[in-house]
């Protein structure tokens, strides 16, 4: 029916009826389906705690498209007949290791308090989808919509 909402998350399919349009879908993530790993710092699109990556067709060629977005603004309706990947979706609870992006960041000690860490990780992992070897410019583009004084140690890791 129309009233269904059905989307992916980290790989696996999720439908559910009757959402309440306002719902975000981090607070989607979080509340409905116990996805803590995606914060919510302002929720209000400035901070860059809530990334997460959306994946989907581009329009006109039909060729899969990788983004990251700020989950806080986005509503849940609108990621319909799109894939979701979080936090969870590339560390350890699926694939029991860390995945390289958080091993790297937690060797340069690039987490600090670690409340905003998944969020940079999403953002890095969707650059590197796009751009295995991305350049300095794109990092800084990828990495715009996160805290800036991390910036450095995230450049760092990416490079090593
Ligand atoms: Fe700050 Fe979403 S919670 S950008």
């Amino acid at each position: 029916s129309t009233t269904r909402l059905t989307f992916f998350v980290n790989g696996k399919k999720h439908e559910v009826d009757h959402v309440d349009p306002r719902t975000t879908l981090a607070s989607y993530l979080r509340n409905q389906m116990h996805l803590t790993g995606t914060k919510i710092g302002c929720n209000e699109g400035g901070c860059g705690a809530c990334t997460v990556m959306i994946s989907d067709q581009a329009p006109e060629s039909g060729a899969i498209q990788h983004y990251s977005v700020n989950a806080c603004l986005m509503p849940v309706c609108s990621v319909n007949g799109k894939a979701v990947t979080t936090v969870e979706g590339i560390g350890s609870l699926v694939r029991q290791r860390l995945h390289p992006i958080q091993e790297r960041l937690a060797k340069a000690h690039g987490s600090q308090c670690g409340f905003c860490t998944p969020g940079f990780i999403m953002a890095m992992y969707a650059l590197l989808r796009n751009y295995p070897q991305p350049t300095e410019e794109q990092i800084d583009v990828a990495l715009q919509g996160n805290f800036f004084l991390v910036k450095l140690l995230s450049l760092f890791t990416i490079n090593q």
